[in-house]
C-alpha cells in the first residue's frame, strides 16, 4: 500500500527539527502507569517512538523495550541521547518500518502514542493487522487516542473511539478500559483518551 508521508517525508521533519508533537519528556500518563505498577512486564514495543522518552522510562530488568522508528535521523539521535543511561541494557532503538519489520519475538505490551493518528484512515486496517501479528496472546495494547476532534486532514488525522473498536475487536482484542486522559498535555486535554486492550488467548493457548 502506498502510505502517504508528510511532505518530504518524516525523516525530513526530524532533520529540520519540525517535531511539534514531541513533548520533550516522557508522557505523564505513561509515567503514572509505570509508577503504579500497572504495565505488563516482558517485551514491550513502542512503534513510531520518535525521541523515545517513553521507551526509556518504562524499561527495566523486568521489561525490555524496543523503540521503533523508520527515521534514521531520529533513531541516531535517540541512541546518542540515551545509550549511556544506567538502564540502557533494557531498551534498544531500531530503525525499521513498522509495516514490514519481522521481529524474532512478539510482544507482551505495545504502546501507541501519536502513531495511529500519523496515518490516513485507509491505512488503519493494516495498522491493526500489524498490532495483532506483533502481540503475544494475552498481551496488552495501550492506545493514547488523540486527536478526538473533528479536524480535517493531517497528520495528525482525526480519530474516534469507534474507529479503534471497529478495527481491533474483530481481530481478537477486547477492551479493558477507555478513559479520558486526565494527565494529557494542556493542548490535548479533552481530546485524548487512554485505551487499554487485551489480545484474547485462543482456547488452546
Ligand atoms: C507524530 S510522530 C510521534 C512520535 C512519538 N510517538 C511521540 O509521540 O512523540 C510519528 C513518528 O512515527 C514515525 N513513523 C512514521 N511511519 C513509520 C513507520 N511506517 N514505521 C516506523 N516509524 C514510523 C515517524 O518517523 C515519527 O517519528
Amino acid at each position: 500500500m502506498d502510505i502517504k508521508e508528510p511532505h518530504g517525508g518524516w525523516d525530513k521533519l526530524w532533520v529540520e527539527g519540525r517535531t511539534l508533537w514531541d513533548l520533550g519528556e516522557a508522557t505523564p500518563i505513561v509515567v503514572h502507569l509505570c509508577e503504579t505498577g500497572s504495565l505488563p512486564n516482558g517485551r514491550a514495543l513502542i512503534p513510531g517512538c520518535g525521541t523515545g522518552y517513553d521507551v526509556v522510562v518504562i524499561a527495566s530488568p523486568d521489561r525490555y523495550v524496543v523503540g521503533l522508528d523508520f527515521s534514521k535521523t531520529s533513531v541516531e539521535r535517540s541512541k546518542k541521547m540515551f545509550s549511556s543511561l544506567p538502564n540502557s541494557k533494557h531498551f534498544s532503538f531500531l530503525e525499521e518500518d513498522f509495516f514490514t519489520w519481522e521481529p524474532s519475538e512478539k510482544f507482551d505490551l505495545i504502546l501507541d502514542y501519536n502513531f495511529f493518528c500519523a496515518f490516513e484512515p485507509k491505512v488503519r486496517p493494516l495498522w491493526a493487522k500489524r498490532m495483532q501479528e506483533l502481540m503475544n496472546p494475552g498481551g496488552e495494547l495501550i492506545t493514547l487516542m488523540f486527536p478526538l476532534d473533528d479536524r480535517v486532514g493531517g497528520p495528525p488525522y482525526q480519530v474516534s473511539v469507534s474507529a479503534y473498536e471497529e478495527l481491533l475487536i474483530p481481530l481478537g482484542f477486547e477492551v479493558i478500559s477507555i478513559v479520558d486522559n486526565e494527565l494529557a498535555a494542556d493542548s490535548r486535554k479533552g481530546i485524548e483518551k487512554v485505551g487499554r486492550w487485551k489480545k484474547k488467548k485462543k482456547r488452546s493457548e
